[in-house]
């Protein structure tokens, strides 16, 4: 199959999002679509997945023109869309998330559940995934969320698959799992559109590349002929640092620690301390449990036996509103589920949990809520019109951003980010390092949960690398590499 998007354009208001754009795609190919975060990419395939309409151009299948009106259009014209943020039911089991719209039915008229979950198994043989096709999504992280996601663009039989950031709440072992199907896809002539920020791997697994910005297509060509550097100039017009952060650091008295942590089932025994000025990694695969271990400490996740002290003191959080009391502030993974108020605008939900600091008997300070939430915009360069627009009409990066502004604004003792530059493009990524490392100079305590073994090593002064649950080692200087990170990831020792 060939797909040929033409001169397509497409405006919110007054805000020209793809002007003119060509975008092309042979079956049996794998072509990298970049650009900064609000560049224009979702868009773009939203319009192809027939999730919206293009205000101009045309789409041509095989040479002849086709519009798509509806996601179940472009589905019947075999192409799948994985989204960016996550599309699955809640209530349902896998197997019956894998088969929505297309259920499978047995000769009764009723639904075939057997069949169902047995090609849902198959599947996840396949990917090498141990997961029960019976549970129900709800109980399923976002991460396992993801690969569900995958999987089902897997199991139908299309010609094109359309991938909006597959990867970003993964860890390398499953990224590469993905990666192996995705590259027997190709072989069996399924054309794939793979949208991501982590450049690596469009250098592992991308044929092609076609870049945006701003809107205008900007280059286009094959991945063997350009180098990571070279993507990262085409997307931001300018030369992205890649040489090492600076790494002196004045770290005084303990902030945190914790003695013997344990709860039921995600974690135990964990003791561990983090000093003012220090930032410290937490990594390791999926179902390490470093998610549940802060969500727990910050008052927000299960009960657990051992203790927590705050600034010497023995403390058991309760909530969040304590946890902000004694100036703890946490960016939770995932900000569709935890993150984002999608009733709100960009400025309440860059803002909410500074209220009671800039609020004075109850009035919050309109003045002082805006200043603030002005200069983050500013110095993280979020890209929106309007701050009481809704926070839905920003790019998925975008919206990562506002949700960091507003633990930022909090001025914290103690910052807890999961995750923090998940779907943020390449330049932005270092913004909100250099914004790690000044908060860091000004005596902040900051633990950075990430998957993305690279990222630990370029802004962390050490790390504690979890294994199932337990703590399995710790590393810095130049023992903190992604050779040992993943090592020690992976429940082997380094000797
Ligand atoms: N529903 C909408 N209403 C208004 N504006 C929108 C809407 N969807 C997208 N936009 C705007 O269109 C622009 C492009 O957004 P898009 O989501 O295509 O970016 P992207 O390249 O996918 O970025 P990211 O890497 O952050 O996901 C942004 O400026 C965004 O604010
Ligand atoms: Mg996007």
């Amino acid at each position: 199959m060939i797909v040929e998007m033409r001169d397509i354009c497409k405006s919110f208001g007054a805000n020209e999002v793809l002007r003119h754009v060509n975008f092309s795609l042979k079956g049996g190919e794998i072509c990298a679509l970049l650009g900064e975060n609000g560049a224009g990419k979702s868009t773009l395939m939203n319009i192809l997945g027939g999730v919206l309409p293009a205000d101009s151009g045309e789409i041509l299948l095989n040479g002849s023109t086709v519009t798509f009106e509806t996601p179940a259009e472009s589905l019947g014209a075999g192409i799948a869309f994985i989204h960016q943020e996550l599309n699955l039911i809640n209530d349902l089991p896998i197997y019956e998330n894998m088969f929505i719209g297309r259920e499978l039915v047995g000769r009764n008229g009723l639904l075939d559940a057997d069949r169902m979950r047995h090609e849902t198994q198959l599947v996840f043989d396949r990917m090498g995934l141990d997961l029960d096709p019976k549970t129900m999504v709800r109980d399923l992280d976002a991460s396992y969320k993801q690969i569900v996601e995958i999987s089902r663009a897997l199991l139908m039989k299309v010609s094109l698959i359309i991938m909006d950031e597959p990867t970003s709440s993964l860890t390398e072992p499953e990224i590469d799992r993905v990666f192996e199907m995705i590259r027997t896809l190709r072989d069996q002539g399924v054309g794939i559109v793979f949208i991501s920020h982590k450049l690596k791997e469009v250098m592992q697994i991308c044929d092609r590349y076609t870049i945006l910005r701003d809107g205008n297509m900007v280059a286009e060509g094959n991945v063997s002929d350009v180098t990571t550097d070279d993507l990262a100039r085409f997307m931001v017009g300018h030369d992205i640092r890649t040489s090492a952060l600076q790494r002196e650091r004045n770290i005084s008295r303990e902030v945190l620690r914790t003695e013997h942590l344990t709860d039921e089932k995600s974690f135990r025994d964990i003791s561990f301390s983090v000093g003012a000025g220090e930032i410290l990694g937490v990594t390791g695969l999926l179902g390490d449990g470093r998610t549940e271990l802060f969500q727990a400490i910050f008052g927000a996740g299960s009960e657990y036996s051992g203790q927590v002290y705050f600034e010497g003191r023995p403390v058991k959080l309760r909530n969040t509103t304590q946890a902000l009391d004694y100036g703890i502030g946490y960016l939770p993974r995932n900000r569709k589920e935890n993150g984002i108020l999608k009733d709100m605008n960009i400025l309440e939900n860059g803002t909410i949990v500074s209220w009671p600091l800039i609020s004075k008997m109850g009035f919050i300070n309109r003045k002082k809520q805006n200043q603030e939430f002005d200069e983050q915009v500013k110095s993280l360069r979020i890209k929106m019109e309007n701050k009481s627009d809704p926070i839905s009409s920003l790019s998925g990066g975008n919206q990562q951003k506002v949700v960091l502004a507003k633990w930022l604004c909090t001025q914290p003792k103690l910052l807890i980010l999961d995750n923090p530059t998940q779907g943020v493009d390449v330049g932005a990524k270092e913004e909100i390092y250099d914004i790690i490392l000044k908060l860091a100079q000004n005596d902040v305590a900051i633990v950075v949960l990430s998957s993305e073994s690279q990222e630990i090593v370029r802004v962390c002064d050490r790390t504690l690398v979890m294994y199932h649950g337990a703590l399995h080692g710790e590393l810095k200087g130049t023992a903190m590499n992604e050779h040992n990170i993943m090592r020690l990831a992976t429940g082997t020792s380094l000797n």
